[in-house]
């Protein structure tokens, strides 16, 4: 058989490239845990020995680390003088922890998935779930802190204000759950922004409870709970939010269900997920990739594993999540509002 150049070249260019990136991957990690993002940040221009004595590391290491960085374009490099910086962009991205467009925690949910991938492999085999805690540990904080910049941008200024009346609940004192909240970041945003209202966030995995309680812990009217989502307790409630964790449930319809029972006749469920066309077709672009390859790696897995199994996946698109929300008991489903990597479903009884 033979192999036309003129396609094989751009496929094999590109692969040199996902190499490089899946590469690098790991030493955004090093960067990160070692703070030398955030030392070149702060006192850059450096060269590499003086940022390595700054951090306290191995000068041959950092240079090295250094080169990859800047032929990656994550710091900048001044042939003139040896000397490396970071732009505020490259800063934003991956040296500013409070930025809304810090990056790395998604290079943590990488770390995981490479290290569940030989479990993965088997579970091709058998069709057989992997539960959401079954991955290595850093999936947890990975995923905090991959979301959290998107919900400090986006929750309290835009996606709340787009729900119908929620905002003037959420002032004058509501009753508030969010279901499947893991660590608990979003719990803890609307928190903060509405002292008078009460925030309940239920996970069924316990150790992302603990760790929930932890950082929300001197916050008065917050608190966090153990429990599924087809049967979480409580009622009267005036908002229940559920933030990237729909598609992961196995049976997101009767979550749904619980949510319409334990929810005042005009109160609000807010569902947050993933951006997605309802086509494949539709989603053949760089974000979409990001999502079916942690959905293929975490969310149908974790779908799988639980009851029902309904495994949706990361990129169910709006036509099947409102089916999902009508099954479960609500009739005026609309878009309120969409972010580059989120569409924000508002539901109502
Ligand atoms: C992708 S994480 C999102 C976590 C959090 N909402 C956030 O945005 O950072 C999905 C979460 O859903 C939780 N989850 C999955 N199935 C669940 C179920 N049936 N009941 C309760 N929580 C569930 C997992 O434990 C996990 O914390």
């Amino acid at each position: 058989m033979t192999l036309d150049m003129q396609k094989l070249e751009p496929l094999l260019g590109m692969m040199v490239t996902e190499i490089g990136a899946a590469a690098n991957a790991a030493l955004v990690l090093v960067g990160d845990k070692l703070g030398l993002y955030k030392a070149l940040a702060a006192h850059g221009p450096l060269s590499s020995d003086d940022l390595a004595k700054r951090t306290n590391t191995a000068p041959r290491y950092v240079r090295e680390w250094l080169s990859a960085q800047a032929a990656s374009g994550f710091v900048t490099y001044d042939a003139a003088t040896n000397i490396f910086s970071m732009s505020p962009e490259q800063a934003a991205v991956l040296a500013d922890d409070d930025s809304v467009v810090n990056m790395t925690g998604g290079f943590y949910a990488l770390a995981a998935v490479y290290a569940d991938e030989p479990r993965l492999t088997e579970a091709f085999k058998i069709g057989k779930g992997i539960g959401w805690g079954e991955h290595c540990n850093c999936l947890f904080c990975g995923t905090e802190r991959f979301f959290r910049p998107g919900y400090k941008g986006h929750l309290v200024a835009e996606w709340l204000p787009a729900l119908d009346g929620v905002v003037a609940k959420l002032e004058n004192g509501a009753k508030v759950a969010d279901i499947g909240c893991g660590h608990g970041a979003s719990t803890l945003i609307m928190a903060q922004a509405f002292p008078k209202s009460h925030f309940t966030g239920f996970d069924f995995h316990e150790p992302s409870v603990v760790r929930a309680r932890e950082v929300g812990a001197g916050h008065k009217n917050l608190a966090f709970e153990q429990a599924r989502a087809q049967d979480f307790p409580g009622g009267d409630f005036d908002l229940v939010t559920i933030f990237d964790a729909l598609h992961d449930m196995g049976d997101p319809v009767g979550a749904a269900r619980r949510v319409r029972e334990c929810l005042k006749d005009d109160g609000t469920f807010m569902v947050v997920e993933p951006m997605a066309g309802d086509s494949l077709q539709e989603n053949l672009n760089p974000v979409g990739r990001v999502y079916y390859a942690f959905s293929t790696n975490v969310c149908v897995p974790a779908s799988l594993n639980q009851e029902v199994g309904a495994a949706l996946g990361a990129q169910a698109g709006e036509t099947k999540l409102t089916q999902v929300l009508r099954e479960g008991g609500f009739t005026r489903i609309r878009r309120a509002v969409s972010a580059p990597f989120n569409m924000v479903l508002e539901a109502r009884p």
